[in-house]
C-alpha cells in the first residue's frame, strides 16, 4: 500500500526511482510522483494513474537531472486520486518535500491548527500537514525539525524527506509503516521494501519505529525520537534478484503459481530432519507445548483462511482447541487470553496493519505470539516472541499463492509436531504424514502439468455473474479461498460456503445454470458433499466437482469433475487450491483484466 523510493549517490537519482517504484507496483496504487533537487531547486511532477504515466511525463526522468530525491506510489486514503492529493507534497516556498505512507491520525487537529496560523493547504491529504509542520519547527537543523513533528503526530508513517537547504541530503523516519535504506559503493536508497532496490545493493538497514536517518554520500546517520545517534548493523538480502522479475511468464501471478512446488519444499525441507520436524524456531519447550490449552490464529484475507485450514488441522492432529480469528475483529472484540495459550500471527508481507496491531495486543496482555511469515525483517516477525518463516522468496502478484501455500505446509508441519509431542498420534501415523508431506510439491508440480484442462473450463466461464464455492471440512477452508482469489483478481461475484451451511439461506440463489465449484476431497466427509451437489443441482446448478480418482462416481452427479491426487486428508487444501488458483487466473485472463494489480487492492494493507 503506497511505496516509496529515495536515491541519493553518483548516478542521475530519477530514472533510479523511478525503477524503484516500478518494483513496487505490486503494493497498489493509483497516482505516483517524483521529487528531484535539480542543482538550484526541488523540481517535481506527480501523475495519477499508472506509472507509466509518469515515466513519459519525465522521459523516464530524463527531464529531471539530478543526483538525489524522492518518489511515490499512492494508494488513496484521504482525498481522492488527483495529481494534487499525489506525493509528494511541498510546503508553500517549495523547499521541503515529503512523501509518506501511512496515516496521520490525529491530521485534521493538525490542519486546524496551522490553518489558524495562516498555513494554506492545496490537498486533501493527511500527507500536507507533515510538509507544513515541518516548515513550522525548521530552525536550519532537518533531524530536529523531523523529531518535533515525529512527537506531535498519532498515526503510522513512513518518510522520505527533502530540504532545499541541505540539497546533498534525504531524510527517512518511519512508525508502523516498513522502511529500508540500502547502501551501495554508487548510491544510498530509502524504499518500502527490497525488491526496489535488489538490482543496486543486498546491503540493507531494517528501520525500526521511531528510527530517523539522514542519508549523504558521505554518511549514513541514524537517530532515535529524540535525536541521539543509533548505531545499526546491516543486513544481507540473500533474495535472487531473478525472483523478483516475470522471467518469461505473461504475469507474476502465473509465475509465482508455478514456483509453488519449489516454495513449498524450501519451507519443509530444511525442517525435516531424520524423520523427524524440527522446528527449532518455536521457541518452546516440549513442557510448554504439552500444557497447550489454547491457540488462537488471527490474520487477514488468504493468511486467515491458511488459520482456518489450521485449526481442522491442528485439532484434528493435535486436538488443541484452535479459534482463528479476523484480525480487523479480533483486535477490538476484547478476547480472552487465558495461561498456556498461544497466538499465532499469520502474514506474507509482516506488514499488515491490522494483524500487528492484534500481535501487539496479545504481547500486551501477556501471550505468547508466534508468527508464520514470508518478508525476513518485517514488523510482524520482529515483534513476534517466536518466528516460522515461510519460504516462498517474494510475492510479487498482489493474489497471492505460493506464500498461501507456504503458510498451510507450516500449519501442517505445526500441527504434526505437537500431535507428537502431545502423543496424540502414534509414531505411525506421524511417519506416514511425514512422508506425505514430502510428496506434496512434486504433487503440485503434476497438477500444474495439468493447466490447459482448467484454462478450457474457465474460458467457458468468463462472463459469468456469480460464482458459488462449496464444500466441507478442509474442503470449506479452501473454498473460501478459491472464492477470494476469483473475486480479487476477475471482479466476479463470488461466494464460499460451508456445503451444509447452503440450505440455509443462499440455496435461493440457485437457478438455471448457476455455477457452483464444489470440492469433495475429503473421504469422510464425501457421501454428505454429494448429496449437497445433488440439492443444488435439483435447482439447476451447473456444478464442478473437485475431487480425487477414487471418487470416479462423481462423474454421475456433477456437470464438469476435476480430479487431484490422493494424499492424506489434513494435506487435501494443498492440492485443492492449485486448481482454483488457475482457475481464478485464467478467468482474469480471459476478460482482459490487470491479473497482478487488481483494482482497488494493495499487497501490503498497512492501513486499518
Ligand atoms: O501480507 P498479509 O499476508 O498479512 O496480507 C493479508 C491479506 O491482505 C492478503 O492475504 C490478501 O487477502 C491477498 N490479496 C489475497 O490474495
Amino acid at each position: 500500500m503506497c511505496g516509496i523510493a529515495g536515491y541519493i549517490g553518483k548516478k542521475q537519482a530519477a530514472p533510479i526511482i523511478l525503477d524503484g517504484l516500478a518494483k513496487l507496483e505490486y503494493r497498489g496504487y493509483d497516482s505516483a510522483g517524483i521529487a528531484v533537487f535539480d542543482g538550484e531547486k526541488i523540481h517535481m511532477e506527480k501523475a495519477v494513474g499508472r506509472l507509466r504515466v509518469l515515466d513519459e511525463l519525465t522521459r523516464h526522468g530524463a527531464s529531471m537531472p539530478g543526483f538525489c530525491g524522492i518518489g511515490h506510489t499512492r494508494w488513496a486514503t484521504h482525498g481522492c486520486p488527483s495529481d494534487t492529493n499525489a506525493h509528494p507534497h511541498m510546503n508553500r516556498e517549495n523547499t521541503i518535500a515529503v512523501v509518506h505512507n501511512g496515516i496521520i491520525e490525529n491530521y485534521d487537529v493538525l490542519k486546524a491548527r496551522l490553518e489558524k496560523k495562516g498555513y494554506q493547504f492545496v490537498s486533501e491529504t493527511d500527507t500536507e500537514v507533515l510538509a507544513h509542520m515541518l516548515t513550522e519547527y525548521y530552525r536550519g537543523n532537518p533531524a530536529e525539525a523531523i523529531e518535533k513533528v515525529m512527537h506531535r503526530v498519532e498515526g503510522s508513517y513512513a518518510l522520505g524527506i527533502m530540504f532545499l537547504d541541505h540539497p546533498h541530503h534525504i531524510y527517512a523516519a518511519r512508525k508502523d509503516s516498513p522502511l529500508i535504506v540500502g547502501v551501495s559503493d554508487t548510491g544510498k536508497f530509502i524504499a518500502s521494501d527490497v525488491p526496489a532496490i535488489l538490482q543496486y545493493t543486498r546491503t540493507v538497514y531494517y528501520m525500526e519505529n521511531e528510527e530517523i536517518v539522514c542519508l549523504s554520500n558521505e554518511h549514513t546517520r541514524f537517530y532515535n525520537i529524540d535525536g541521539e545517534p543509533i548505531e545499526k548493523e546491516p543486513v544481507t538480502v540473500d533474495w535472487d534478484i531473478h525472483a523478483a522479475e516475470k522471467g518469461g511468464y505473461e504475469h507474476f501471478m502465473l509465475k509465482e503459481i508455478h514456483e509453488q512446488p519449489k516454495a513449498i519444499r524450501d519451507t519443509i525441507s530444511p525442517r525435516i530432519k531424520e524423520n523427524d520436524i524440527d522446528l527449532g524456531e518455536l521457541n518452546l519447550t516440549d513442557e510448554e507445548i504439552k500444557r497447550l490449552r489454547k491457540i488462537s490464529i488471527v490474520a487477514c484475507g488468504s493468511a486467515y483462511h491458511t488459520g482456518v485450514t489450521g485449526k481442522y488441522v491442528i485439532e484434528d492432529l493435535a486436538r488443541i482447541p484452535v479459534e482463528t480469528d479476523l484480525a480487523s475483529e479480533y483486535r477490538y472484540r476484547n478476547p480472552i487470553y487465558a495461561p498456556d495459550s498461544l497466538v499465532i500471527i499469520v502474514s506474507q508481507s509482516g506488514e499488515t496493519a491490522d494483524s500487528l496491531a492484534a500481535l501487539r495486543d496479545a504481547k500486551a496482555h501477556g501471550s505468547k505470539v508466534l508468527s508464520i511469515v514470508n518478508v525476513v525483517g518485517s514488523s510482524i516477525a520482529r515483534e513476534s516472541d517466536a518466528v516460522l518463516y515461510t519460504w516462498a522468496g517474494p510475492e510479487i502478484s498482489v493474489a497471492t499463492t505460493k506464500a498461501y501455500s507456504c503458510q498451510l505446509a507450516v500449519f501442517y508441519m505445526l500441527a504434526m509436531k505437537f500431535a507428537r509431542i502431545r502423543g496424540s498420534i502414534t509414531a505411525e501415523h506421524f511417519q506416514t504424514l511425514l512422508e506425505a508431506l514430502r510428496r506434496l510439491p512434486d504433487q503440485v508440480e503434476g497438477l500444474l502439468s495439468q493447466k490447459e484442462k482448467i484454462q478450457y473450463f474457465a474460458n467457458h466461464y468468463l462472463a459469468t455473474e456469480h460464482i458459488f464455492f462449496m464444500g466441507r471440512g478442509i474442503d470449506y477452508a479452501i473454498s473460501l479461498e478459491g472464492s477470494l482469489k476469483l473475486k480479487e483478481i476477475s471482479y466476479i461475484h463470488s461466494e464460499a460456503y460451508a456445503a451444509g451451511e447452503l440450505k440455509h439461506g443462499t440455496i435461493s440463489l440457485m437457478e438455471k445454470g448457476t455455477l457452483v465449484v464444489a470440492l469433495a476431497t475429503q473421504d469422510a466427509l464425501y457421501p454428505k458433499t454429494v448429496s449437497n451437489i445433488v440439492e443444488v443441482k435439483t435447482r439447476g446448478a451447473f456444478v464442478m466437482a473437485l475431487t480425487t480418482l477414487r471418487h470416479k462416481d462423481m462423474e454421475k452427479c456433477a456437470d464438469y469433475v476435476l480430479y487431484i491426487p490422493e494424499t492424506e486428508s489434513p494435506f487435501m487444501g494443498s492440492l485443492a487450491i492449485i486448481p482454483l488458483q488457475l482457475f481464478a487466473y485464467y478467468v482474469a485472463l480471459g476478460r482482459g483484466l490487470d491479473v497482478d494489480k487488481p483494482r482497488n487492492l494493495a499487497k501490503s494493507v498497512t492501513v486499518e
